[in-house]
């Protein structure tokens, strides 16, 4: 298939959005920004329907879907078990908040949790409030004031959230007075590397900075209450932290009495070919964040996990909002790790991530690809220009549209680097051919440059 993108329907549902949503001209605008400096506009769908493997757009076009619901459905779109489990949930219960459904899957979570070190759970609606809820629990807890964390880190769109990510700075523009409590430290990229380090030496300076600097220069070590990491930064660029970079990181918060914070809202449950990505790395935080595929890819479900005597009591931390901990998304939790399990989905999740790391293995070598970063079904592809003068993320967006027209859906923002995250049960040969498409779409603005197709057409709202 080579489509054209957007379609006529896809065209005109965007259209209607422009009075309607939250910066509606955004793609127009920024097509037309392209155009003028000799860039391609950016490709949009909108969904028709969705079912395993595949998405619709209104146009009839169907797509392998890497995006999977920006990594939320870890059984595939749509899975007709986890739809009825959460229906019998609705049908039983309508809304109440007092369920037998939580106390189940907050004792099947238990069970799963790094080392079962992390007994006690916290239900939240979003990944944004559970990461919220971490860091009050651990100001609370140390009655401490500061949280460390990371460049390129992405915690949620919540107002402390926003604050303690670090990926793009023009996300906090006007919150620049709300930032005390928070520190930004060094995250130790594999790539663009510090002139004249090793990856080691590079890993070693950022855990210095953690140990010394921040103390001798930004707050008072007893002052610090927490470290709050994602163990695979995920939106932030895919950034698979180095092999020893967790385990030093759990060393400082040992030494210090700092809490260790792991954010697994992306990595967690399976994404990476573990359950917990930290087990990568053999560290066991003391909060863990869970979200995203513990939704099933239905009923949103999100929540912290924690050691006893930090979640057990603690009345100054208060959280969890009226709809945590729904009987539909308990139900969907509870469904999907029954699917885990029937499935062995984790493991399948790491077979297939080695698959994949396979076949990209090979990629470097196209001049417009920069790196592969790969975990398991973690994976993405960061791109650059082969030409000095030209912009690295137009590659990208470039790529992304060929593949697009190609049959494949991927997430790829306003970033260099194009991100993969199938489903953890995504058919071996649909993987397969959506790579291959990728591959095709990357050899072909490799040997075409970023001006490849039509630029899409988009409605100026005029
Ligand atoms: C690591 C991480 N934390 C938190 C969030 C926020 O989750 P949500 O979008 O469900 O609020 C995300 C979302 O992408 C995430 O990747």
């Amino acid at each position: 298939m080579s489509t054209k993108i957007p379609g006529e329907k896809s065209k005109a549902m965007l259209e209607r959005g422009i009075p309607l949503f939250r910066n509606g001209l955004r793609y127009a605008e920024e097509s037309q920004r392209a155009a003028r400096r000799g860039y391609r506009g950016a490709s949009q769908i909108i969904i028709d329907r969705a079912e395993g493997d595949f998405i619709w757009d209104l146009d009839g076009n169907r797509y392998i879907d890497f995006q999977n619901g920006w990594a939320t459905n870890p059984v595939g779109n749509a899975h007709p078990e986890v739809i009825d489990a959460v229906h019998e949930a609705h049908k039983r219960y309508g809304f109440h908040y007092d369920h037998s459904l939580r106390y189940e899957l907050a004792e099947k979570l238990a069970e799963i949790m790094p080392n079962q070190a992390l007994p006690r759970f916290s239900y939240e609606v979003s990944g944004t409030e559970a990461a919220e809820s971490a860091i009050h629990l651990a100001l609370c807890y140390t009655e401490r004031r500061y949280i460390i964390t990371f460049s390129s880190a992405y915690h949620g769109e919540g107002l402390s959230t926003k604050l303690v990510s670090g990926y793009d700075g023009e996300k906090n523009r006007y919150l620049e007075a709300w930032t005390g409590g928070v520190i930004h430290a060094p995250y130790p990229y594999s790539d663009n590397i510090p002139a004249g380090m090793s990856e080691q030496q590079y890993v070693d300076y950022c855990l210095w900075y953690l140990d010394n600097h921040i103390s001798d220069s930004m707050a008072p070590r007893d002052n610090i209450a927490a470290v709050m990491i994602e163990p695979g930064l995920a939106e932030g660029g895919n950034w698979i932290p180095p092999s020893n970079f967790l385990k030093g990181i759990r060393a400082l918060c040992d030494k210090n009495d700092w809490l260790m914070i792991a954010d697994e809202v992306l990595t967690g449950m399976g994404r990476t070919g573990k359950m917990w990505a930290v087990e990568h790395y053999d560290v066991v935080p003391d909060i863990l964040v869970v979200g995203k595929n513990l939704s099933g890819g239905i009923e949103p479900c999100a929540g912290i996990a924690a050691r006893d005597e930090i979640l057990g009591n603690n009345p100054l931390s208060s959280s969890g909002s009226t709809f945590a901990g729904t009987p539909g998304g308990c139900a969907a939790g509870l469904k999907t790790l029954e699917l885990y399990e029937r499935y062995d989905l984790v493991e399948n999740a790491a077979r297939l991530g080695d698959i994949a790391a396979e076949i990209m293995q090979g990629w470097e070598q196209y001049a417009v690809v920069r790196q592969v970063r790969t975990n398991g079904l973690l994976m993405g592809v960061s791109f650059q220009s082969p030409v000095d003068d030209q912009e690295d993320w137009y590659f990208a967006r470039a790529i992304r549209s060929r593949m697009l027209e190609n049959g494949v859906w991927a997430i790829s923002d306003q970033e260099v680097t194009i991100r993969m995250y199938p489903a953890l049960n995504v058919d071996e040969e649909v993987l397969r051919e959506g790579l291959a498409k990728m591959e095709e779409a990357i050899s072909y603005v490799d040997r075409h440059g970023q001006v490849v197709g039509d630029s899409p057409d988009w409605p100026t709202g005029s």
